[in-house]
Formats: structure tokens, C-alpha cells, sequence
């Protein structure tokens, strides 16, 4: 198993990417500590890993709050004695808050930065230290290639993406002696339930969706959680021992025609 006996906390871990990451670095032997706002969706994830034989706890926690944030990356410690891994994937995206500038309100604004970057800045920075006293740890920030090109009507959760590549480069390069990784995954267009309201808003039906992402994507469909999952758990594990400050793009080949 590629993550035999790591201790991983995993943000978003309720729903869509960061379910997909928690389910399979349990699966690689990781144990769990699974996160997001709705104890009911939390609960259900921790008992389908342990059904599996794996190890998970929930850990509620609001990512708008630093407070909650810092009670999480304690929880992992606290229940299981360590934290080798730290996904920060949990992320806003809303109609609210696809905007252009001019029209994006101010708190949609605050907002989307607290939970796109904020929450990865104090997650990191109550990670680090006792990752440090442990000899090392690998952080995974699960960014958007909205983070490498822009979006149009999505100011805030570009910049969010963006200002979280930055975050992620700077602390490879702050931590690395002290054998700290920080990567970033960059998903294109992932089936999963945050898409929802843009497909009910925007797209006649679902298969419409699937069918006009499908067509601009060189690979011919939408990704899906476990490709970034996939992505996540070699950033994760030892097989990247030497790769820290790295971007892996997972998007079928979206972006490479510009
Ligand atoms: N799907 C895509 O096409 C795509 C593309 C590029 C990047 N991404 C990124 O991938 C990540 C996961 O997105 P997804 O597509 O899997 O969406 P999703 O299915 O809607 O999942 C979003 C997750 O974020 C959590 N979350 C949102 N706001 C939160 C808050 N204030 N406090 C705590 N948790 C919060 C949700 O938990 P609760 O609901 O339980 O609070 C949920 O677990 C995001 O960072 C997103 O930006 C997605």
C-alpha cells in the first residue's frame, strides 16, 4: 500500500474530489481524518472507508473560520497521534460568486478567498510545525487550471486559484529542509455535485453539459474525482520524494491548445 501507516487530513472530503482523494488514500492504507461542513455527508464517507477496512474520523469544520481550521489540523494529532498529510481541497464555487469584478460583491469576494486560500494558509500553517517535528510531511493543495489561466466572469475564484499556486510555491521553498513538500493539483472540468447549479442554469441537460465540456477536452470526456485522486495520492506518497513547488495538471489535455 503507497500510504501505509500515514496520517492524512482531507479538506473537502464531503463531497465530488476531496471524497474521491479520501476514499482512495484510505484504500493505500492512509488513515483519514475527513472534512467539510455537512455531518451527514462526513459521516456517510467515514463509514463507507471503514466498511472498506480502512480507518477515517470526521472532523466538522467550517473553512470561512481560521478557529475551525486550526481545530482540525489539532484533531488530526489528537485522534491519531500524528499528521503526515495534509489536501487542502475544499472549495467555493457559486453562482454567488461567478461575477466579473465589477459585479462581484465584496463579501463574495471575502468569501471565496477565506475558503480558496485563507483556509490553505492556516491549515498549512498549523500543518507545518509539528510535521516538521516529525521529520518532513507532504502538503497537496488542490488548485483549478483557473489558477494558471483565467476564467471569464470568475474574478474571485481565479485569484483564489491563483494566490493558492503562489502559497503552495512558497512554501516549498520556505520548508524544504525540513523535508516539507507543497504541490498543487490542477483539475480541468470534473464531474461532481459543486457543478450542479451552473449545469441547471446554463445547460438544457446534464448530458448537454457533459457533451459541450467532452467536446473541448483533447481526451473527448469530462475527468472524473478519481483522476485527481490518482494525481493527489502520488503528490501524497514517497514516489515523489523529490518533487515539491510542482503543478500537476490533470485536465485531459484542455489548456494545452490555449
Ligand atoms: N469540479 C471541477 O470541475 C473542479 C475544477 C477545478 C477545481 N476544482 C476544485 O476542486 C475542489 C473540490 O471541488 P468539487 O468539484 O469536488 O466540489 P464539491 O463536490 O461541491 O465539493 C466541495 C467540497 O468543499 C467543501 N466546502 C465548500 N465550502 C466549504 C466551507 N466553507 N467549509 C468547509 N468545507 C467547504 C464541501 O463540503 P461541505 O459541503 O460539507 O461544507 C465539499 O466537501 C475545489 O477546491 C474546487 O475549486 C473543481
Amino acid at each position: 500500500m503507497r500510504l501505509a501507516g500515514k496520517v492524512a487530513v482531507v479538506t473537502g472530503a464531503t463531497s465530488g474530489i476531496g471524497r474521491a482523494i479520501a476514499t482512495v488514500f484510505a484504500r493505500e492504507g492512509a488513515m483519514i481524518v475527513a472534512s467539510g461542513r455537512s455531518m451527514e455527508r462526513g459521516n456517510a464517507v467515514v463509514e463507507e472507508i471503514r466498511k472498506a477496512g480502512g480507518a477515517a474520523s470526521f472532523v466538522r469544520a467550517d473553512l470561512a473560520n481560521p478557529e475551525d481550521v486550526q481545530a482540525l489540523i489539532e484533531a488530526a494529532s489528537r485522534i491519531y497521534g500524528k499528521l503526515n498529510i495534509l489536501v487542502n481541497d475544499g472549495g467555493y464555487f457559486s453562482l454567488s460568486n461567478y461575477q466579473p469584478v465589477v459585479d462581484t460583491p465584496v463579501d463574495e469576494w471575502d468569501k471565496t478567498l477565506a475558503v480558496n486560500l485563507r483556509a490553505a494558509f492556516v491549515a498549512c500553517k498549523h500543518a507545518i510545525p509539528p510535521m516538521i517535528a516529525q521529520g518532513g510531511g507532504s502538503i497537496v493543495n488542490v488548485s483549478s487550471i483557473g489558477g494558471l489561466i483565467a476564467f471569464p466572469r470568475f474574478a474571485a475564484y481565479v485569484a483564489s486559484k491563483g494566490g493558492l499556486q503562489q502559497l503552495t510555491k512558497s512554501i516549498a521553498l520556505d520548508y524544504g529542509r525540513h523535508n516539507i513538500r507543497a504541490n498543487l493539483v490542477c483539475p480541468g472540468a470534473i464531474e461532481t455535485p459543486g457543478n450542479d447549479p451552473f449545469i441547471e442554469a446554463f445547460y438544457a441537460s446534464r448530458e448537454e453539459y457533459v457533451r459541450a465540456n467532452s467536446s473541448m477536452t483533447p481526451l473527448g470526456r469530462m475527468g472524473r474525482p478519481e483522476d485527481i485522486a490518482y494525481a493527489a495520492l502520488y503528490l501524497a506518497s514517497d514516489e515523489s520524494a523529490y518533487v515539491t513547488g510542482a503543478c500537476i495538471v490533470v485536465d485531459g489535455g484542455r489548456i494545452i491548445g490555449g
